[in-house]
């Protein structure tokens, strides 16, 4: 079946932003380049150590995240369905020597099951900043996260939503709770 013309022309969005994001006025990488990336004050303020654990990153663009979590010694899963992101994100991988820690797969979120057959075996799937907004299924996306999950080892959601609370917001919230590994939740919008 062929992709629908709002999913096309959002991929094409994300595509174009890698690069702007990359560039002078995008993402500072400064602190994942020397080493010790931090993630914003309200993420740290939510994260737990990550050392030896093994974390999945859903929607993770060029990688950032993932790779901020690999050098705190995790091991990483990231995927997202743009091409140019992914691409970047394995540049940025073996750039930072994190390539044996990160791996990154082109895919859509809803194949992600087939795309990462590694169910029950993550000890958190990260989705933060910008990524559920675009999604027209937010109830497939918690199963998909829960699916993914360790039994009885989420500690928690981290909702970030980027415009004002939204119903998507709010079902993610719902969808995630309904599932029953969830222990803890918090919703920002930003
Ligand atoms: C705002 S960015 C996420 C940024 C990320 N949280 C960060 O801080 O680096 C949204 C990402 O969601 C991805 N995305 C959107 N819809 C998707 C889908 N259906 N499947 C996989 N990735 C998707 C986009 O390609 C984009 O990289």
């Amino acid at each position: 079946m062929s992709e629908p013309a709002w999913k096309a022309a959002n991929r094409a969005h994300w595509d174009e932003k890698v690069i702007l994001h990359l560039g002078p006025r995008g993402y500072d990488l400064t602190s994942l380049r020397a080493g010790h990336g931090r993630f914003t004050a309200i993420e740290e303020a939510e994260l737990w150590p990550v050392d030896g654990g093994r974390i999945l990153h859903l929607q993770c663009h060029f990688g950032s995240d993932s790779l901020k979590f690999a050098q705190r010694g995790a091991t990483v899963v990231g995927l997202d369905f743009s091409a140019p992101a992914i691409d970047a994100a394995r540049r940025l991988a073996s750039e930072l020597g994190l390539a044996d820690q990160a791996r990154f797969v082109h895919a859509d979120l809803y194949d992600a099951p087939a795309a990462i057959p590694e169910a029950a075996t993550f000890d958190m799937v990260f989705v933060t900043w910008g990524a559920i907004c675009w999604l027209p299924d937010i109830y497939r996306w918690a199963e998909i996260v829960c699916l993914f999950l360790k039994p009885a080892r989420f500690r928690g959601i981290q909702c970030l939503v980027w415009t004002t609370p939204s119903k998507q917001g709010r079902f993610g919230m719902c969808a995630a709770v309904g599932c029953g590994h969830v222990s803890g939740l918090r919703c920002a919008a930003l």
